[in-house]
Parts: structure tokens; sequence; C-alpha cells
């Protein structure tokens, strides 16, 4: 096979030499020298277009619209639609539902190219039979399926079939002939990445990569992905559970706070009109230690339960165990708790759950997390029919969030009436007014 010449590269120093090696010799970081092609080489020449200055009066924009993918969520996550030429990664766990939901954008739409680097082309066609129940109204004639991982060939099938959609699933399977590295290395997923993201360029059309993300989200791969693609669409959820937000962390064509919801069914991913009904259905109303809240997705209202458990316990370090709020931002509202509201938690271990298996970052939440606490250590409940809205200060003060507006009428089309900062001033004022039962 013959490879053109590469070489080692530091990505913390620019240091360069022929082989690998666990430490730069240069700077001495550990596990930074990445397989890079060298620049010289004429490949990499031939997929870059010439560049070319503009003035600004001048510059034409497309007038081709989205291309919409057919999946109403989706479309809406990215911006709209697809634009020709846009290279979008959709990152996610394994077993989350990133081929599920491809392989529902290729039955959906004419002319679509599947790479399958990962599964073989019956297993596709598997899911695809698993899926036609819901997607049989809009089905097309089927889809072609190429069975690869070499991304030379890919790119050289993408010239001469020129799809209207090119899905790579995965990233992390290819590799280029031009680079001795394994599939999935930092160096093989760079450039390969590259290298389809400017085919997508050329040829105008637009590719998706699904990429694999570990448990910490913390893989090579994405990670270096995230600055070659346009678009990065990240996918959220449990896996034991139905619930899947797919969230736009980067678009380069559209807003980058969209979020998606989706179910995952027997039978595919099917949007979710009203994603509060779907988290609230399960909720025991008038429980010690259960709160509703309205997070802002995006520009989207969600109602969420948030739920507290505290068990008093001998040990001088208690326990504090935070499920989809951050654990730094737990330690303190409990501190928060103590110093303002007078609560004696130092005795006891605390467990915070979101429920539905969401993540949430939204600073709105924390006067539930509070009341959630309290409401447990106190056991008394909140009035079944109130949502707490506010973020909360080391003084103990309620503050206002963004969107209040949008989060009181979400709020009230599921029959909730709103406390937030407007409705009382701190913490210990709302615990005294609202845990009456
Ligand atoms: P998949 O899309 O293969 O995940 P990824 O590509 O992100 O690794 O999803 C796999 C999971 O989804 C698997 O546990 C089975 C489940 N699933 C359904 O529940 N319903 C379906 O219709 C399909 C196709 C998969
Ligand atoms: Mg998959």
């Amino acid at each position: 096979m013959a490879r053109q010449r590469s070489k080692w590269i530091c990505q913390q120093c620019g240091f360069s030499q022929s082989g690998w090696a666990g430490r730069c010799p240069e700077c001495g970081a550990w596990n930074s020298l990445v397989e890079t092609v060298e620049k010289s080489n004429n490949s990499k020449r031939k997929t870059l277009k010439p560049g070319k200055i503009y003035r600004s009066s001048e510059v034409k924009i497309s007038e081709r619209g989205r291309i919409k993918t057919g999946i109403g969520e989706l479309d809406n996550v990215l911006g709209g639609g697809l634009v020709a030429g846009m290279a979008v990664l959709v990152a996610g766990e394994p077993g989350i539902g990133k081929s599920t939901l491809l392989t529902q954008v290729a039955m959906a739409n004419p002319g679509v190219l599947y790479v399958c680097g990962e599964e073989s082309a019956s297993q596709v066609v598997l899911r695809v039979k698993r899926l036609e129940a819901i997607i049989h109204k809009t089905r097309t004639p089927g889809f072609l399926l190429f069975e690869s991982t070499n991304t030379d060939e890919i790119e050289s099938e993408v010239e001469k079939l020129k799809p209207g959609l090119v899905i790579v699933d995965s990233i992390q399977t290819l590799t280029t002939q031009d680079l001795a590295g394994t599939a999935g290395s930092v160096g093989q997923v760079r450039e390969c990445a590259h290298r389809l993201t400017l085919l997508a360029k050329r040829l105008d059309i637009p590719v998706f990569l699904v990429g694999h993300v570990t448990k910490e989200g913390n893989i090579a791969g994405p990670a270096v992905l995230m600055h070659v693609v346009d678009t990065v669409l990240w996918f959220e959820g449990e896996r034991g559970q139905a619930l899947r937000l797919v969230r736009a962390v980067k678009n380069r064509f559209g807003p980058t706070d969209e979020t998606g919801v989706f179910e995952m069914t027997e039978t595919g991913l099917s949007g979710v009109a009203n994603p509060s009904r779907m988290l609230l259905a399960e909720r025991m109303e008038k429980v010690p230690g259960s709160v509703v809240s309205v997070v802002l997705e995006g520009t989207r209202p969600m109602l969420v339960e948030i739920q507290a458990l505290t068990v008093s316990t001998q040990s001088p370090l208690p326990r504090r165990v935070a499920t989809g709020i951050d654990f730094s931002r737990l330690q303190t509202l409990v501190a928060v708790l103590m110093a303002r509201v007078g609560l004696h938690l130092g005795n006891v271990d605390i467990f915070v759950n979101v429920t539905g298996g969401i993540k949430l970052a939204d600073r709105g939440v924390d006067l539930a997390i509070c009341l959630a606490i309290a409401s447990a250590f106190l056991a008394r409940s909140l009035p079944a029919d109130v949502a707490a809205v506010g973020e909360v200060g080391l003084m103990g003060e309620v503050r206002k969030v963004t969107g209040l507006e949008r989060r009181v009428k979400e709020a009230k089309k599921m029959g909730y009436k709103v406390a937030s900062a407007e409705s009382g001033r701190s913490v210990a004022a709302a615990v005294k007014k609202l845990l009456t039962n």
C-alpha cells in the first residue's frame, strides 16, 4: 500500500518527528504526538479550492434554501434544515440512537449514501425494517449503502455518485492510507473528518458524521472533530429511559441554543411535541422532596421534576449525590441552605435527581433544588400546582432568570403557577411560604 509521508506532531509545542513517542522530547508533554499528513503532499493540495478575494457588496448569498431532512425536530435544531456543503457531527455515547436517527434521515430522503463502517449493510437494513412501521408514509425508493472504512475510497465513490446527502457511521472506523495510525486514533479521526468536510464543501453536498463519545464525554475523537465540522449535534439521554435531547452545541449556519426532543420507541425516534407532559407523567404530587421547575432548553421551556432525598448519617463526611445537575452546584446550594436558611444538613446524606435522565445546566432550577432539599429534610410538601423558578445567590437571595415570561406561559399551559423572584426575595422566605403541608 503506497503510504504518503506522515509526521508525528506535538499538539502542545509543534515539535515534529518521524515516529511515535509517548512523551514529547521537546516540551515533555505526555500523549501529545499526533500523526499528521506532511504538508508537502499533493493529495491535500488537490482537495483545496484556490483562495479568492471578494468585495463585500459583490458577494452572492446562496439562493438555495435549507434542505429539509424530513424530521421536524432535527430540522429545528439545525436552524431550519441542512445547508449545501454543511458538515454535521452527530456525537453521543454508544447506543444512544445516532444510527437510528440517521437511518430515519436516509429513509426519508432521496439520493442518500449511507456509509456503514461500523455495521454491515444487512444490519442497517434490519434496522430499516424495524423503522418502516412509522416511516412508510414518507418512504423513498431506498438509499445506497456503502460498506467501507476507507476514506480515500469513500471520497472517490462520492465524487462519482454525487449523492444528495452523505451519512458516515462512524468517523472512528475510518482510515486513510496516508497515515499509519489505526482507526479511531486522533490523527486518523482528524484527517478523515477534514477530508470529508472539504469534500462536502467542494461538491456542495451535506455530510453527517457520527462520532462516539465515552461516558466522560472527553474522548479525543469528538473534541478534535468539533473544530473541523460546521455543526455539532450532541445526543443526550439515559439509555434506560426513552427521552433523548439533541442539542446544537456549535452551528455555523444557525442558532446554537436549539434543542430537539425525541422519544426512543420500539419503532425508532419520534419527535416529542410536549416534553413537559412526558417529563411529569410519573410525578407523585404532594410528596416531600419533589418540586417542579421550568427550564429553558434553548428557546424552549420545559417542565421538569427535581427530586431530593435526605437521610441521616453518622459519617463525618455526609454524601452529596447529584444526578442531572452539576455536583459543585449542589454543594453550593446545600451551603446556602445551611448558612442562609438555617437548615442543619451537616448530618444528612443528600441525593438530588432530575427525572427523565436529562442534564440541566440552567441556573433557573436553583430555587427548585433548594426547595426540594428543604422539603425532603423538613418532611413538608409544596402545593401540587407550584413550579419554582429562580437562580439562587450566595446571600440566599432569589434572582431573576431569562425568559421568565415564556416559562410562566408553559407552566400555565400545564396547570402550574410559577413561584419566582417576584413572589419571594429569598430562599428562606420561599421555604417558609411554600412548605406548608
Ligand atoms: P443506535 O442508533 O444503534 O445507537 P448508536 O448508533 O448511537 O450507537 O441505537 C441503539 C439502541 O436503540 C439499541 O439499544 C436499540 C434501541 N432502538 C430502539 O429502542 N428502537 C428502535 O427502533 C431502534 C432502531 C433502536
Ligand atoms: Mg451506531
